[in-house]
């Protein structure tokens, strides 16, 4: 079937060309979440060294929750929307205090933590636990609204790109389908001149079949 098809082609992409990064190498929940929080907002290559000076100032949940904030928000600076760094900083108390200083592993207690919304809390889930919690960040939006060439502005089709994305998440493999996906988006199926002629998903790309991918996504008007 064209889903399964999806889910193979990707997921032997991603294993022959997919991107090492620094947090992929790790099953830390903490460490995976301080990936994605600084990740929502910041590029790549901007966030390793980030990321990885974090890690040596606060290498656990404790360490941060008990952190002074000056030295929180010193350790973030340079990377911007510091409202991020406060959410991590009572994040970390609020894990200290609900969760006894271990990371959540139930999706409602994981939404339920400042600063953490949906697509994040399927990046930290899958990534760490290997649940199937599905994303949908701006480069999965892209994707996917090329995969179904959906006509109508990513904002005006939340749900249909929600459902596509926990449609096509492999069971089995929800980890590295989640990282694939980010993958895609940012090496192949790029704002600006997809890569569609090596992309493990033009022969169901319906954009590509139409010859759309140029035109979609459709800018938000307002
Ligand atoms: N953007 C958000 N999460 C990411 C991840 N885990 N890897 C690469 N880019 C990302």
């Amino acid at each position: 079937s064209a889903v399964l098809e999806l889910r193979r082609s990707l997921l032997d992409w991603y294993h022959q060309f997919g991107r090492d990064l620094p947090w992929r190498r790790n099953r830390d929940p903490y460490a995976i979440w301080i990936s994605e929080i600084m990740l929502q907002q910041t590029q790549v290559k901007t966030v390793i060294p980030y990321y990885e000076r974090w890690l040596t100032l606060f290498p656990a949940i404790a360490t941060l929750a008990t952190a002074e904030q000056q030295q929180v928000l010193k350790a973030w600076q340079g990377l911007g929307y510091y409202a991020r760094a406060r959410n991590l900083h009572r994040a970390a108390k609020v894990i200290v205090e609900q969760h006894g200083a271990t990371f959540p592993q139930d999706l409602a207690a994981v939404l339920n933590l400042p600063g953490i919304g949906r697509t994040t809390a399927g990046g930290i889930l899958s990534a760490a636990f290997n649940q199937a919690v599905a994303i949908l960040d701006g480069n999965v939006k892209r994707v996917l609204t090329r995969l179904a060439a959906i006509e109508v502005p990513p904002s005006k089709a939340s749900k249909q790109l929600w459902e596509l994305s926990e449609n096509l998440l492999d069971p089995e493999q929800p980890r590295d389908f989640n990282q694939a996906l980010m993958d895609l988006g940012a090496t192949l199926c790029t704002p600006q001149n997809p890569a569609c002629l090596i992309c493990p998903w033009s022969t169901h790309c319906r954009a590509y079949q139409f010859n759309l991918q140029s035109e979609l996504p459709m800018f938000e008007t307002r």
